[in-house]
């Protein structure tokens, strides 16, 4: 909360007015008018409501404003004025289990939530020396996650995949089952139908009890998606002051990209990387590193990133990934055999997993995944029924282990799975690894010895 001193210092005189000079594509031009960019402001029109804008930037002596809805009725000469310079958010409890829009009015058709707090709408981020290691790991509810990509409590990991893969049922287990005090979803640039589809069939009343969710559908304009992904961050925000630990979830991170693309093009910037102009890539950081642990508690936050024809090295994709402390590749290959959720645990990696779990976690996850890659490096061979038993113990073993490691890294929508549980699991498969293991170390050392042999490829076993 800013004191006095400093809001006075952030009032801006709301007498400012300047006169509409000309519209390009879907912003307005304001001649005579020096808001700062960010400000709000109206833009009088004859026998309508004011239409409300954002003034996104300056070219030559005009600034311009992008509207929160199409400029119908809109003339030169109109009137603009300036309505807010500084930006407030209300929050508090009673927004849980509620569906908002990017300005935070709530948009299901219950009665507005009554709420008696404000937190700035666009805050920094906590300076890095105020940020406490992040040293105890969340629940996320997903097993796979949970056992082999395990993430801190503030810890900031990206989603990456094509579209159709299980982004959002995957969300959805997350918001339904994690340990996280309050969950935050902001659903940007998704299409109104899929936007119902989440918040009844993959959040379920259960998930949304807990949830805040703010949505900007595609429809709406640029501007408007762009500040629903702030608005989701600041109420993570304001429960993360208020001491909970928050699970932020934001889907997608692309499709604010876009929506940022268009509003920069659109203020007259040069288009650079694959048509992205500067400002998104500066943007991404401001909005990423918002997440995080503070000194009262964390936002640990998942951004879902869409791969355009699961081409990982896309430009969004690419500056994110050096923004982020992991990332959870969900693979097109699995979802097309219905293993969901379709979580490729070998492309994956949670950086932040080696200082929130114990040394024999890790050794189990090594364990699990030095399995899961001797079986797809051998994949072809034993396919076509070309791989020898008895050839590599590791590979017998994976391959016997094929199945309960199948079902480990499965799971229903509908089943819940915790931290403890999840680490018990893999426990359990380590340990029938290394009997397994033993096993045919033993079997392979009697062929050998038989054969005048002795060496045999070793697996870590723990
Ligand atoms: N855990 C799961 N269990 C069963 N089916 C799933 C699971 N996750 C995804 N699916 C299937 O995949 C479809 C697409 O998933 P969805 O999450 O909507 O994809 P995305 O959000 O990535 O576009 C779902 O309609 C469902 O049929
Ligand atoms: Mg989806």
């Amino acid at each position: 909360m800013l004191d006095l001193a400093q809001q006075l210092e952030t009032v801006m005189p709301t007498a400012l007015t300047g006169s509409v000079a000309r519209t390009v594509g879907m912003t307005a031009s304001v001649a005579d008018f020096p808001a700062p960019v960010g400000a709000l402001v109206e833009i009088e029109r004859k026998g309508s409501a004011p239409l409300r804008a954002q003034v996104v930037g300056f070219h030559d002596k005009l600034t311009v404003v992008y509207p929160f809805s199409g400029l119908d009725g809109v003339r030169r000469g109109n009137r603009v004025r300036l309505a807010r310079t500084s930006r407030w958010l209300r929050v508090g409890d009673e927004m849980l289990g509620r569906v908002l829009d990017a300005e935070g009015n709530a948009v299901d058709g219950k009665p507005q939530p009554c709420l008696a707090e404000r937190t700035r709408f666009d805050r920094q981020p906590p300076h890095a020396c105020t940020r406490p290691n992040i040293d105890a790991a969340l629940g996320t509810g997903v097993r796979a996650l949970d056992g082999l990509l395990t993430c801190g409590r503030g810890q900031r990991m990206g989603i990456f995949a094509g579209s159709g893969v299980g982004k959002s049922v995957l969300l959805g287990m997350m918001a339904r089952y994690t340990d996280a005090d309050v969950i935050v979803i902001g659903l940007v640039g998704e299409r109104g139908r899929e936007v119902n589809e989440f918040i009844e069939r993959d959040l379920g009343p259960a998930g949304l009890a807990k949830s805040v969710v703010v949505v900007a559908t595609s429809n709406e304009p640029a501007v408007i998606r762009v500040n629903a992904a702030g608005t989701a961050m600041a109420i993570a925000e304001h429960f993360r002051d208020q001491g909970k630990d928050v699970l932020l979830l934001m889907d997608s991170l692309t499709r604010f990209a876009l929506a940022q693309r268009e509003i920069g093009l659109a203020a007259g910037e040069p288009p650079t990387t694959r048509g992205y102009p500067p400002s998104v890539f500066a943007l991404l950081p401001r909005l990423l590193e918002r997440a995080g642990r503070s000194p009262e508690g964390s936002i640990t936050a998942f951004f879902t990133v869409l791969v355009e024809a699961d081409d990982p090295n896309e430009p969004i994709a690419d500056a994110v990934r050096g923004l982020l402390d992991g990332h959870v590749w969900l693979s097109r290959r699995l979802a097309s055999k219905s293993q969901y959720p379709a979580i490729d645990v070998l492309e994956s990696l949670s950086r932040l997993m080696p200082e929130v779990t114990t040394r024999e976690h890790q050794q189990a996850a090594t364990v699990l995944r030095e399995l899961m890659a001797a079986y797809r490096d051998h994949e072809d061979l034993i396919s076509i029924g070309a791989y020898r038993r008895g050839s590599n113990p590791a590979v017998d073993v994976a391959l016997e282990l094929q199945e309960p490691i199948k079902k480990y890294l499965a799971q229903r929508v509908e089943e819940p799975s915790t931290l403890e549980e999840a680490v018990a699991g893999l426990a359990a498969l380590r340990d029938q690894a290394a009997q397994m293991l033993g096993r045919h170390k033993a079997q392979a050392a009697q062929g050998a010895s038989s054969a005048g042999q002795s060496a045999v490829p070793s697996l870590p076993a723990n």
